[in-house]
């Protein structure tokens, strides 16, 4: 009798089959281990195969009868998913071996028709894109969330004076709607690039199996079109081996995530004692251990701070793709958790940024204190001069200097210098200088597009409503 040379049934606990004969050794097995993070893609990868298991049953490749059976054994895996009854196995490797390996218990032998004309690495490759799809609908809707609340705090406060800086120090007066209002535009171009980035990703990898594409009738637009990609990649090296979309994901996400970091700086310094612009609801403070009378705008903080990790995710992803030769290499395997991370800090931070603006309270007094402190209208001294009295702008900004430093000598603000010093520097000042000094009068002449008027504040938040909020 001759040995029997005939292949066992197909074990996916032993995914690569065949041709080992002894198990991994457990650090392998530590090293190669995704199940723990990528079990995130789970629903991706149920979808992309009830995709795949459809088109090959519909192009003949298997029978009807295999993928209603699959078809309805994915459908049960769904189930166990969404009850969190499904447990893992980390022999599995990852998520896709899990579901096909779960798939098998729950089917039998059908279960290894699913994974013909295909490989992990389009089936990996096409589940991410559906992930990050899906993560950039959702960072939209949560930008779009604090672009409402900046909308609302800005129509509130359309003409409450307060010193706009440059080198933070008080430079001209603005409006505290003004100010929010020009992160409503940052938000904008956030999204914007996260829509650029999901109208570039959305094509399918699926099909182009390992690299080369496969000897099966498969029919990749069908595939595509029922997961809602607009084609199909167009090569088959470039559909498993490209992660550009995770990383213009993580682009558009570390700009945001600066910018996210920038208002959490403001929102630091307008609530500090020295400042007192703002202070946040007892919701969004924290108080000290040890000092009682402490209200610490830690979200705030730790939303200037967790930029850190969105900037390092991308660095990191980069880092990883760089010199990678085609096509797959499980280096890629190290695309997700940076995603991932960048996803649940964004969605973390942008959400407490929303919390913190919809409910802090300004102090108006505090604001236009600190503007008319700080000569914040001394630019509409000069500009005056010029304007009305004909002086060039160089001896204009001179003599202003000069009438700031009688202001500042007198511990006044420039509005309450006396006419007669003022032409003691300048002859040529009268009473109608009086009409530009002081913060309001400085705001209201702001009137140039774009510009911090009251008037045309309000005309932006309109428009904001229109350009950002509009379903
Ligand atoms: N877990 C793998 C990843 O995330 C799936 C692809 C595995 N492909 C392979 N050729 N080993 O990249």
């Amino acid at each position: 009798m001759s040995k029997d040379h005939r292949v066992p049934p197909a074990d996916v606990s032993r995914i690569w089959g065949g041709r080992f004969d002894a198990g991994p050794a457990a650090i392998m097995e530590s090293i190669n281990v995704s199940i723990d993070f990528d079990a995130r893609l789970i629903e991706q990868d149920i979808a992309a195969s009830q995709a795949h298991a459809a088109m090959l049953a519909q192009q003949g490749i298997i029978s009807q009868a295999d993928a209603q059976a699959i078809l309805g054994g994915l459908e049960h895996v769904l189930e166990e998913v969404k009850g969190g009854r499904l447990s893992f196995s980390r022999t599995l490797e990852d998520v896709h071996m899990n579901v096909e390996g779960r798939l098998a218990e729950l089917i039998g032998e059908a279960a290894g028709r699913l994974h013909t004309a295909r490989s992990r690495n389009d089936q990996v490759a096409t589940d991410f894109r559906l992930w990050v799809r899906d993560a950039i609908d959702a960072l939209d809707r949560a930008a779009r969330d604090l672009q409402a609340a900046l909308i609302g705090r800005a129509e509130e406060h359309a003409s409450t004076v307060m010193p706009g800086f440059t080198h933070l120090q008080a430079a001209q007066p603005v409006t505290l709607g003004h100010h929010l209002l020009a992160y409503v535009e940052m938000l904008g171009r956030d999204r914007g690039r996260l829509s650029d980035c999901r109208a570039r990703l959305n094509e399918s990898p699926l099909g182009a199996a390992a690299l080369a594409g496969t000897s099966f009738p498969i029919d990749r637009r069908a595939t595509a079109a029922a997961l809602g990609f607009d084609r199909p990649c167009a090569n088959s090296l470039d559909a498993v081996s490209d992660r550009d979309f995770a990383l213009e994901f993580l682009s558009a996400g570390a700009i945001m995530a600066i910018h996210l970091s920038r208002l959490g700086e403001e929102i630091v310094i307008w609530t500090c004692e020295r400042f007192g612009f703002l202070r946040l609801a007892d919701a969004f403070s924290t108080g000290s251990s040890i000092m009682p009378q402490k209200r610490n705008p830690d979200a705030a903080e730790l939303t200037r701070a967790k930029a850190g990790r969105v900037v390092g995710a991308l660095v990191g992803l980069l880092t990883v793709m760089k010199g990678l030769p085609l096509a797959y290499a499980k280096d890629m395997q190290e695309d997700k958790e940076p995603v991932f991370e960048a996803f649940d800090t964004l969605s973390l931070c942008l959400a407490a940024m929303q919390g913190m603006i919809a409910t802090a309270t300004a102090d108006p007094g505090r604001m236009r204190a600190a503007a008319e402190e700080g000569f914040a209208d001394a630019t509409d001294l000069a500009d005056w001069l010029v304007r009305i009295k004909g002086l060039p702008f160089r001896r204009a900004h001179h003599v202003t200097g000069a009438l700031v430093k009688a202001a500042e000598a007198s511990g006044c603000s420039l509005a309450a210098l006396p006419l007669d010093s003022m032409q003691a520097i300048e002859p040529a000042i009268d009473e109608g200088v009086f009409a530009v000094l002081g913060c309001d009068a400085s705001v209201a002449s702001r009137t140039s597009e774009g510009g911090t008027a009251p008037a045309r504040v309000r005309l932006a938040a309109a428009e904001a409503r229109r350009r950002f909020l509009a379903p």
